[in-house]
């Protein structure tokens, strides 16, 4: 018999990664898209053009703020394994649009556990997408799965919500459901507004003479970035285990925004050097002419719209367990990782 994976937020980066996983894994993979104005299956979309895996994707119409919906896709398919990746992911929108990130992040995973207690579902395994943004700026840093949580944002709030819900119904309903505690990773399929594939994209178009400048906001947050093939794999790996747990998945380096944009910047052999404004803020000039930039030409700049009214300084973290417990680790190192985003994302231009 072949397993059943549903999955909220396959048209995602790490859903479509993981559909891909599990596809290869012999599973059937039900995947739950939003109905949208246009159709948003691109991440997923070559899935179907291959006829060797095309019946083993199937996607339903779906909604986590839609509790009647999550409960009739629970009991039609009556899936071996649930994944939970569906968010409003963004954690600078989501001081634009908290309730809504609430009502998606916090509520849509208690529709899932609902679902699955009062269908009486035994056997199924979920996975909850937890998230470093739940630390904050907690100090007992490196971060690990006993580190103190103190969310700095609507959307790490609501993550905690999911996080401690989770935990609740897993100890109070014997429901096996675990978080695993991801740290940033990033993909060529990373959406456009998150900072690595907007620098890269950015960069790009600037380079290509489509756009004469690019406005970033704080360069010194620092992030531990991996990739999200090598964390896709962590997901699965923590639904294998005979018991639900929560498992911090992160490569234990950190680096700046401001590394990050260096990186990319020397991948596209674009020499350069940084300065400061009258207010401080920082800006980078073109060192020499390359394509469509000119000598002297300011190509990226802060712009204090990109602040965030909060932010998390420094997350690094520690994945002793999952490398112990799950034999995890991570394989693409942080240059590897820009350096693929970067070729990709030219080839395709
Ligand atoms: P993503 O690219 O933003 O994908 C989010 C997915 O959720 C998309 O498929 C989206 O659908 C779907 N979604 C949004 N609202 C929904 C709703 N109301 N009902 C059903 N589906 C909905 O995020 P990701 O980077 O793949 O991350 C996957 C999960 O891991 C998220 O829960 C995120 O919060 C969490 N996480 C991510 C990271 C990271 O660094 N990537 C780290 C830790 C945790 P549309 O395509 O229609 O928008
Ligand atoms: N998005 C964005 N856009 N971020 C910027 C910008 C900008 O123009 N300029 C600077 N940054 C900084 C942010 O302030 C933050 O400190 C850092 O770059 C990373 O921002 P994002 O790439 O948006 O990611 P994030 O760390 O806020 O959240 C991501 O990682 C979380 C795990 O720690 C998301 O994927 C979340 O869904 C995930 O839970």
């Amino acid at each position: 018999m072949k397993k059943k994976a549903l999955i909220f937020g396959i048209t995602g980066q790490d859903g479509s990664y993981l559909a891909e996983l599990l596809i290869s894994k012999n599973y059937t993979v039900y995947g739950v898209k939003r109905r949208n104005s246009l159709i948003q299956t691109t991440r997923i979309d070559h899935i179907f053009k291959d006829k060797h895996y095309k019946s083993d994707l199937v996607l339903k119409y779906g909604d986590v703020t839609d509790s009647l919906n999550v409960n009739n896709l629970i009991n039609q398919i009556k899936p071996d394994e649930i994944y939970n990746l569906a968010a409003q992911s963004n954690v600078g929108i989501s001081f634009e649009i908290p309730e809504y990130t609430a009502q998606v992040d916090a509520i849509g995973t208690l529709r899932i556990l609902e679902a699955v207690k009062s269908l009486n579902m035994k056997k199924v395994k979920i996975y909850q997408a937890s998230t470093s943004e739940m630390y904050g700026n907690s100090t007992d840093r490196p971060y690990n799965e006993k580190s103190r949580f103190q969310p700095v944002s609507p959307y790490g709030t609501a993550k905690l919500y999911a996080y401690w819900i989770s935990k609740n119904y897993r100890d109070a309903y014997n429901i096996f459901i675990s978080n695993g505690i991801l740290f940033n990773h990033e993909s060529p399929r990373r959406g456009e507004n998150f900072i690595s594939r907007k620098v890269v994209l950015g960069l790009i178009y600037v380079l290509k003479g489509e756009r004469k400048c690019l406005y970033i906001g704080n360069l010194k947050s620092k992030r531990d970035w991996g990739h999200a093939v090598d964390y896709v794999y962590a997901q699965w790996l923590i639904l294998q285990q005979k018991k639900p747990d929560d498992f911090v998945i992160s490569t234990g380096q950190n680096y700046t925004v401001k590394d990050l944009i260096n990186r990319v910047l020397i991948k596209l052999e674009i020499k350069h050097k940084w300065m400061k404004d009258l207010n401080g803020l920082e800006y980078v000039i073109a060192l020499e002419s390359k394509e469509y930039i000119k000598n002297k030409q300011i190509i990226v700049k802060q712009d204090p719209s990109y602040f965030r009214p909060n932010e998390v300084n420094n997350l690094l973290g520690d994945s002793t367990k999952a490398r112990r417990i799950l034999k995890w680790k991570p394989k693409t190192t942080f240059k590897k990782l820009i350096d693929e985003m970067v070729e990709k994302d030219l080839d395709k231009y």
